[in-house]
C-alpha cells in the first residue's frame, strides 16, 4: 500500500499576526501571506498550518475564538481567505486550519447564551457547577475544584448573575466546551465540514487531548506553593477521549488525503500510539511535549540547561515507540515555544543549522515555524510592559504578588515567554524588517539588520539555504522520510548521532551540539570512510572530529 503523502511532507506554521502586514496597520493579514507565496514555494514546504485567523477578542493570541465560521477583521475577509486558498492550491501547497474546540471565547454566541440563565438550552454546552458546599460564592476556596488554570489562578470563574462557576482550563475568557453533550460535538463537526467544503486540507487540533474530562471533577494534588492543585489527571487523555476523537474522525475526516495533527500536552507514548494507529481512525500524528519539557524545573519558568543525553533518551523512545504503528511529528519552535537557536543553540547561524539537521533527519513529519528557517532568535526584552502574551503577563503579576524578585521573573520570561516566538517575521534589514509600514503590534527584534530573509536568500551558507536543502532531502531521499531509526552514542554529551536505513540505503547523521570540537566514537568508523556527504555544515565527509556546531549527513549503500 502507498504511504500517506504527509510522511514525506514538511509543514510550515504561520502565526498570521506576525507574518506579513499588507494593510499597514501593524498586524499581519491574509493578503500579507499571499504576498509571500513565492518565498514559501522557494523554501519547498508542502503544507501551511495557519494559526487562528478567526474573529477573536484576542485575549489569548487568537486561541479565544468568538466565531468559528468567519475571518477576523484584522486579517481580512472570507473572500480574502478563499482567494488565498485557491492561490496556495494553484502553487501546489496545502492549507491546514487551527481547530480550537476545547474552549470558545466567552464572547462566542454559544457561551453568551449559555451564561444568560441557568435554564438556557445551551447552559449544558459548558461546564457550569455550583460553589463548593459551605463556602461563600466567589471567594477563593469555594471553586468547584481546586484546579489551577494554565494561565495562573483558579480554573473556575464565578458568574454572579447566575450564581455558578464555569470551567476554563486557560483564561477566564476561554470557557471549556462540554464534550459530554452530543449537541456540542455535532456543532463542532458541522463547523469542520464547513471548512472542508471551502477546500481546506486538514486541521491542527488545539489541546485536543483535554476535551474529555472526568465528570466527577475531583480535586488534584497541590504541588507548587498553592493554593491551587493540578487537575491534569482528570482532563488529559480523559475517560472518553479516544471515543470522541474517533467519532470526529468518522464524522469529518474520512477523506484519506486530509492531514490531522492533535496538539496533546502531557500525552504519553502509550497514548500517542493509540491516537496515531491508523486502524483506530483517530489522528495522523500528535504534537507531544516531552522534549520541550526537558529543560523545565518545577515550572516552565524555572529553566535549566539541557543535558543532551536526556534529549536522546526522549526522542529515541518516541522514535522506537512509534516505529511500527503510528507516526511522529517533529518540532522545535511554534508560537508557544522560545526560539530553538536561543534555547539549545548558542544564537549562531551554525547552531541553527545543526539543530535543524538534527530534527529534520528523524523519522516523522517536520514542522518549521516562521523564522526558524532564518535562525530567528529570542527578543532582548527589557521590561514587562513590552509583553503582550497573557501567559507571560499573568505569570509576572502572580509571581510579583507572591513576593518574587522582578528581575528574576524577567529572566525566566526572557528565556521562555511565548512572545519570543511572536515578534514579527524578519523579511529584510529595513525599518520594521519589512513586516509592516505601520507600527508593529509587537516589537521587531533589533537583530533583523543581520538576520533576515533578503540577506539569506542567495547566500549558499545561510540558515535559509540549509533549511531548503533539508526540506528537499526529505522529498528526494526516501530513507529520510521512511527509513528505520537507530540512536547511537546515547551517553555522549556533545555528539548526537543516529542512522536511518531503508532497503540498501543507510544514512549516518552526526551533530555536534556544543561549542567545542567533539571526537566521534563510533564502533566501526572505517565502514563510513567512503560514504557520500549528502549535507554538511562544513563540507567535510567521514566520521572524524566534528568542529563546534558542525553537522554531517552521510549516505552509503549496504548489502
Ligand atoms: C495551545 C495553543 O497552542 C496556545 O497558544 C493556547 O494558549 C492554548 N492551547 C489554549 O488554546
Amino acid at each position: 500500500m502507498a504511504e500517506p503523502w504527509w510522511k514525506s511532507a514538511v509543514v510550515y506554521q504561520i502565526y498570521p499576526r506576525s507574518f506579513a502586514d499588507a494593510g499597514g496597520d501593524g498586524i499581519g493579514d491574509l493578503a500579507g501571506i499571499e504576498s509571500k507565496l513565492d518565498y514559501l514555494v522557494d523554501l519547498g514546504v508542502d503544507v501551511i498550518w495557519l494559526s487562528p485567523v478567526y474573529p477573536s477578542p484576542w485575549d489569548d493570541g487568537g486561541y479565544d475564538i468568538s466565531d468559528y465560521e468567519d475571518i477576523g477583521p484584522d486579517f481580512g475577509t472570507l473572500a480574502d481567505f478563499d482567494r488565498l486558498l485557491a492561490t496556495l492550491h494553484g502553487r501546489g501547497l496545502k492549507l491546514v486550519m487551527d481547530l480550537v474546540v476545547n474552549h470558545t471565547s466567552d464572547e462566542h454566541p454559544w457561551f453568551v447564551e449559555s451564561r444568560s440563565s441557568r435554564d438556557n438550552p445551551r447552559r449544558d454546552w459548558y461546564w457550569w457547577r455550583p460553589p463548593r458546599p459551605g463556602g461563600q460564592p466567589g471567594v477563593p476556596g469555594t471553586e468547584p475544584t481546586n484546579w489551577a488554570s494554565f494561565f495562573s489562578g483558579s480554573a473556575w470563574e464565578f458568574d454572579l448573575p447566575t450564581g455558578e462557576y464555569y470551567l476554563h482550563l486557560f483564561s477566564g475568557k476561554q470557557p471549556d466546551l462540554n464534550w459530554e453533550n452530543p449537541e456540542v460535538r455535532q456543532a463542532v463537526y458541522a463547523m469542520m465540514r464547513w471548512w472542508l467544503d471551502r477546500g481546506v486540507d486538514g486541521f491542527r487540533m488545539d489541546v485536543i487531548n483535554m476535551i474529555s474530562k472526568d465528570t466527577a471533577l475531583p480535586d488534584g494534588p497541590v504541588r507548587g506553593p498553592g493554593p491551587y492543585g493540578d487537575g491534569a489527571a482528570f482532563f488529559i487523555d480523559g475517560p472518553r477521549i479516544h471515543e470522541f476523537v474517533n467519532e470526529m474522525h468518522k464524522a469529518v475526516l474520512t477523506d484519506g488525503d486530509l492531514l490531522s495533527v492533535g496538539e496533546m500536552p502531557g500525552v504519553t507514548l502509550e497514548e500517542a500510539r493509540l491516537f496515531t494507529d491508523p486502524a483506530r481512525a483517530e489522528v495522523d500524528m500528535v504534537f507531544q511535549f516531552e522534549h520541550v519539557g526537558l529543560d523545565h524545573g518545577l515550572s516552565k519558568w524555572d529553566v535549566h540547561p539541557l543535558d543532551l543525553r536526556d534529549l536522546k533518551a526522549s526522542f529515541g523512545r518516541w522514535q522506537a515507540g512509534l516505529a511500527g504503528v503510528g507516526w511522529n511529528s517533529l518540532y522545535w519552535d511554534n508560537h508557544d515555544q522560545p526560539r530553538i537557536v536561543s534555547r539549545w543553540g548558542d544564537g549562531s547561524p551554525l547552531s541553527a543549522k545543526t539543530l535543524g539537521t538534527l530534527l529534520h533527519l528523524h523519522r516523522g513529519t517536520p514542522y518549521v515555524y516562521q523564522g526558524e528557517e532564518l535562525g530567528m532568535t529570542n527578543y532582548p526584552w527589557s521590561d514587562i510592559t513590552q509583553f503582550r502574551d497573557i501567559e507571560s503577563i499573568d505569570h509576572y503579576a502572580d509571581a510579583i504578588a507572591r513576593g518574587a524578585d522582578p528581575e528574576l521573573v524577567l529572566t525566566g520570561l526572557r528565556q521562555v515567554s511565548r512572545d519570543n516566538a511572536r515578534t514579527p517575521m524578519q523579511w529584510d534589514a529595513s525599518v520594521n524588517a519589512g513586516f509592516t509600514t505601520g507600527t508593529p503590534w509587537l516589537p521587531v527584534n533589533p537583530n533583523h539588520s543581520e538576520i533576515n530573509a533578503a540577506a539569506q536568500r542567495d547566500d549558499p551558507d545561510s540558515v535559509l539555504t540549509h533549511y531548503k536543502r533539508l526540506i528537499a532531502l526529505r522529498h528526494e531521499e526516501r530513507a529520510v522520510a521512511l527509513g528505520d531509526f537507530t540512536m547511537l552514542l546515547p551517553e555522549d554529551r556533545q555528539v548526537y548521532a543516529f542512522t536511518r536505513r531503508l532497503d540498501s540505503t543507510e544514512l549516518l547523521v552526526l551533530c555536534n551540539v556544543s561549542g567545542t570540537p567533539a571526537a566521534v566514537e563510533l564502533p566501526e568508523p572505517a565502514s563510513w570512510d567512503s560514504a557520500e556527504l549528502l549535507l554538511g555544515t562544513h563540507g567535510t565527509a567521514g566520521t572524524g572530529t566534528l568542529q563546534p556546531w558542525e553537522s554531517r549527513v552521510l549516505r552509503r549503500v549496504v548489502a
